[in-house]
């Protein structure tokens, strides 16, 4: 009968929603159940009342969860295993036994107190969500909730200390560190308190053990070895995690650092180096110092299409000749853009020279000048492009292109250009129409 209503449970998906929701409620009861054991240890608390009605609820909670993790699904190569007997037979070989001890009804025991301990074994299920399968879908979960992986080992390498230190303080309580004339808070605070100087190896000396008690001793001993261990193994953690936490700021600012050391080395003048910095300061902004080309370099052929398409959108999307285009042509102009940033005050083209690229404007504007810049012919910006007559024509440049301020400019080669012309005609309409009427106006300008 029992085995009947089994059977007809459903298998959840390990990424579900309810998985989900099921995970955190037990996270959160094995954190209550890890912090509480001790302090009834300590204070040697009755399982009566409310500690009854707590151990209760979560010696039931842990035994449903033996259930549910009976009944959730895993992948194996990719594909989803949901066959009952194999989840059960993966789950033996696993977290089956430390789930079972920690879902025994202590509260039956004379020494339950103690044994209750054992369900410290159940936070272990924080390590588990990094390690197993399912974790490590957990994480990408988080990862792609954009949260940085190096907070959450931040957060979790804090609470295994605070954790820690909980333990250590209601042991010292256990061994008669703190007089037993205070109320319970109060020997609770002065034993944590003893704890955090001594595993920060401070060590005040207003709280000591009594030297006349071998017991209270040792613990000190190990509590001081504790301390000296945990000292280094946090001070090296956190600030390796903080260095990481925002990797590519660190990143950025170690470069900023080499770029100035060289530019003060070579006495480059104040002017430059601030236009340099500011340069920079712009890539931080626009892209966060990241160079796309060299992020994509190293991705496969059929990925990195993907990644140019998006990352190209956003100038695909402000060109309006590229509006209601076929994606195949789309495709085809976007796998062929190359990035470029250019300062204010540069020449992006000048009069009179070969004409090798076109390029789109995809932030910032730019000025059509003539070749001596007296005469402006116009002024470009988002959206817009510029050096498709010398492609068209073969000849020189016919006008000078100067940034105004900061600009994301997207460059299309000769050769690129002269495909895409080819195998899209209203394409090739629409650049020639502009064209002509550029030089014409350009012309009618010069001649004025
Ligand atoms: P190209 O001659 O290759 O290089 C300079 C570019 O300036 C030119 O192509 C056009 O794209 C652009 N250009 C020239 N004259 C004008 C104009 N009157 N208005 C806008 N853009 C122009």
């Amino acid at each position: 009968m029992r085995s009947a209503i089994f059977r007809r449970l459903p298998i959840w998906d390990p990424d579900g929603a309810f998985r989900r929701r099921w995970d955190v409620f037990v996270l959160f009861l094995a954190v209550a159940a890890a912090t509480i054991a001790p302090v009834a240890v300590a204070f040697q608390i009755r399982a009566t009342g409310l500690y009854l009605v707590l151990d209760i609820v979560i010696t039931l909670v842990f035994s449903a969860d033996i259930f549910v993790a009976l009944r959730t699904a895993y992948t194996e190569d990719s594909r989803w295993v949901k066959d009952p007997r194999r989840i059960a037979r993966r789950y033996v070989r696993g977290w089956f036994w430390p789930d079972a001890v920690t879902a025994f009804p202590f509260f039956l025991l004379p020494a339950g107190r103690v044994a209750t301990l054992a369900r410290l074994v159940r936070v272990a299920r924080l390590a588990r969500i990094a390690k197993t399968a399912t974790g490590m879908r957990s994480i990408h979960r988080v990862r792609n909730r954009s949260t940085n992986p190096y907070v959450i080992r931040f957060v979790l390498l804090v609470f295994w200390l605070l954790l820690t230190a909980h333990f250590i303080a209601c042991g010292f309580i256990v061994v008669g560190g703190v007089p037993y004339d205070l109320s319970p808070s109060m020997r609770y605070l002065q034993a944590f308190y003893w704890t955090v100087t001594t595993l920060a190896t401070v060590g005040y000396g207003d709280i000591t053990p009594d030297t006349g008690n071998p017991i209270q001793l040792a613990f000190t001993v190990i509590a001081q070895f504790a301390g000296v261990a945990m000292y280094g193994f946090v001070i090296g953690n956190i600030s390796n995690l903080i260095a990481h936490i925002d990797l590519a700021k660190t990143q950025h600012r170690d470069k900023m650092e080499r770029i100035n050391a060289f530019l003060k080395h070579r006495r480059i003048s104040d002017s430059l180096t601030r236009r340099i910095n500011e340069y920079y300061a712009y890539l931080w902004e626009t892209r966060r110092g990241y160079d796309e080309s060299t992020v994509i370099a190293d991705l496969p052929h059929g990925l990195r299409e993907h990644v140019v398409l998006e990352l190209n959108r956003d100038v695909i999307r402000k060109v309006p000749i590229f509006h209601g285009a076929e994606s195949a042509f789309i495709r085809e102009v976007s796998m062929n853009l190359v990035p470029a940033v250019y300062t204010p005050g540069d020449y992006v083209v000048r009069a009179g020279e070969i004409g090798e690229e076109m390029f789109f404007i995809s932030r910032g504007s730019v000025d059509v000048v003539s070749q001596d810049e007296s005469t402006v012919y116009a002024t470009l910006t988002d959206g817009q492009f510029f050096g498709e007559i010398a492609l068209l024509s073969s000849t020189p440049r016919t006008a000078t292109i100067k940034a105004r301020e900061y600009c994301d400019l997207y460059s299309l080669h000769r050769t690129a250009f002269e495909r895409v012309l080819s195998r899209y005609p209203t394409f090739a309409d629409q650049v020639k129409e502009l064209a002509e009427q550029r030089r014409r106006e350009t012309e009618a300008a010069s001649r004025r």
